[in-house]
């Protein structure tokens, strides 16, 4: 990937109205359970970032017919599926490319997959997708790299515990059931609230999936889906990042089109550091002050706190007085983009899982590293405060999940640059 740089000049606050994209998770899951229907699957409010185009082109790959009719809205059509296989170029730069592993093999009896690429953020195994594929009654091989999985005559609905509430997991397990005899039920299943909005698509293709959003989801399989039209749900990462954004620079934001009954656990941090946040008229005011309080977190499956949120939560800490802990739950190697926030004067050091951060700290320009999308965020974060031009490389991993990060930032105040 060529290099990509954003230049910004700290010390602006944030002030102004933003308006939330859809949300970049919840739309690769559409998009994947797009492969379910026979007919056509209009997608609305869907970002219009890098991981999304990757999706486009795997299911592009399989057969799918897509068209882009207006701004931010999908067309998919997955009546003819010519292929059950995700070669490993498609694979390797998109975690979400192992989400096709489900409806493919409920709607073609087989796919194959080589493990997703995606973010260096820990060990990411797919044991939890290929228990829950052989719970279902598939037989799982592997032939060097690639994943083969296929239906045998016992594919059926079952009862299938998942080892962790992996989110993927879950949601392979979820598409492959919505299609197979019988009833299922996830146990232990992840509650995100992708999770949720992605039932309610389904449900309204023609699945029958009850209970999602809790660890005990139910699905009744079908024969077979129909089409829809869908609104992906607001990012509430991208939400959570802007409430931060407004609050480490000691502005004032509206948030719109936030769904701050998705950020309860951020939120409730937020207002423990000294943070004002308001719920308002579909979506959220956030104002910042002058001096916050020192917290200590965890970051969680959901309802807990979003791990995707861990970093820019690490480094609105550095302005807060006090000795702040973050306890990393999720992955096991998420605190990499310490390196880069001490390379601004961040007082911040890591302990096992755990990151320790004193201020609050005045931060100074430097040349830092988006090393994956939330790191990434997190060195923007510290660079709207920091004294001086901060250069960030590599910024395509910001720009994978957020659409029009530069222009939403700068329409806010923010001295900011795409080199
Ligand atoms: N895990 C296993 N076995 C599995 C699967 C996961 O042990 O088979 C472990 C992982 O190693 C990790 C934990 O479970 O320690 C959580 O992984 P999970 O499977 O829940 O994550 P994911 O489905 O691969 C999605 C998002 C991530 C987000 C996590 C957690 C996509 C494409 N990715 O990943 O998003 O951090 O859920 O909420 O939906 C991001 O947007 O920046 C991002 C990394």
């Amino acid at each position: 990937m060529k290099d990509t740089k954003s230049r910004i000049t700290g010390g602006r606050r944030l002030e102004g109205r933003v308006r939330v994209s859809g949300s970049k998770n919840g739309a690769d899951y559409a998009i994947a359970a797009a492969l379910l229907a026979d007919d056509d699957v209009v997608l609305h409010n869907v970002p219009e970032i890098g991981d999304v185009r990757q999706m486009v082109e795997i299911l592009a790959y399989l057969g799918a017919k897509v068209d882009h009719p207006s701004p931010n809205t999908l067309r998919i059509n997955c009546s003819e599926l010519t292929r059950s296989e995700v070669p490993p170029r498609l694979a390797a730069s998109l975690r979400a490319s192992f989400l096709v592993m489900g409806p493919l093999l409920a709607r073609m009896g087989h796919a194959s997959c080589p493990p997703p690429g995606g973010d260096a953020i820990g060990i990411r195994p797919l044991d939890v997708h290929l228990a829950g594929f052989r719970s279902l009654g598939a037989t799982v091989e592997q032939h060097g790299d690639i994943f083969d999985i296929k239906q045998t005559s016992a594919f059926r609905g079952q009862r299938v515990v998942l080892d962790y509430p992996s989110v993927m997991g879950t949601l392979n397990v979820m598409l492959a059931a919505t299609l197979a005899d019988g009833a299922t039920t996830i146990i232990n299943a992840a509650c995100e609230p992708e999770i949720e909005s992605l039932a309610h698509m389904l449900n309204g293709m023609g699945a029958k999936i009850t209970a999602a959003g809790t660890p005990m989801m139910h699905i009744e399989g079908v024969r077979s889906l129909g089409g829809v039209e869908h609104r992906i749900i607001p990012d509430r990462l991208e939400a959570g990042t802007f409430a931060l954004a407004a609050a480490i620079t000691r502005g004032r934001i509206e948030i719109e089109e936030a769904a701050p009954e998705h950020l309860d656990a951020l939120i409730w941090k937020m207002r423990e550091a000294g943070v004002s946040v308001e719920t308002t008229d579909g979506g959220m005011r956030v104002t910042g002050r002058e001096t916050y309080e020192a917290v200590n977190a965890q970051a969680l499956p959901y309802p807990g706190l979003a791990t995707d949120l861990q970093p820019q939560l690490s480094a609105f800490l550095t302005q807060a007085s006090g000795t702040s802990t973050i306890h990393e739950r999720v992955f096991d190697n998420r605190l990499l983009y310490i390196t880069e926030l001490r390379k601004m004067g961040a007082n911040v050091v890591a302990t096992g899982q755990t990151a320790i951060i004193s201020g609050p700290t005045k931060l100074t320009a430097a040349p830092v590293q988006a090393l994956d999308v939330r790191a990434g965020s997190a060195c923007v974060l510290a660079a709207l405060v920091a004294e001086g031009t901060t250069q960030i490389s590599d910024v395509y991993h910001i720009e994978r999940a957020h659409d029009d990060l530069h222009g939403k930032l700068r329409a806010l105040g923010a001295e900011i640059e795409r080199a």
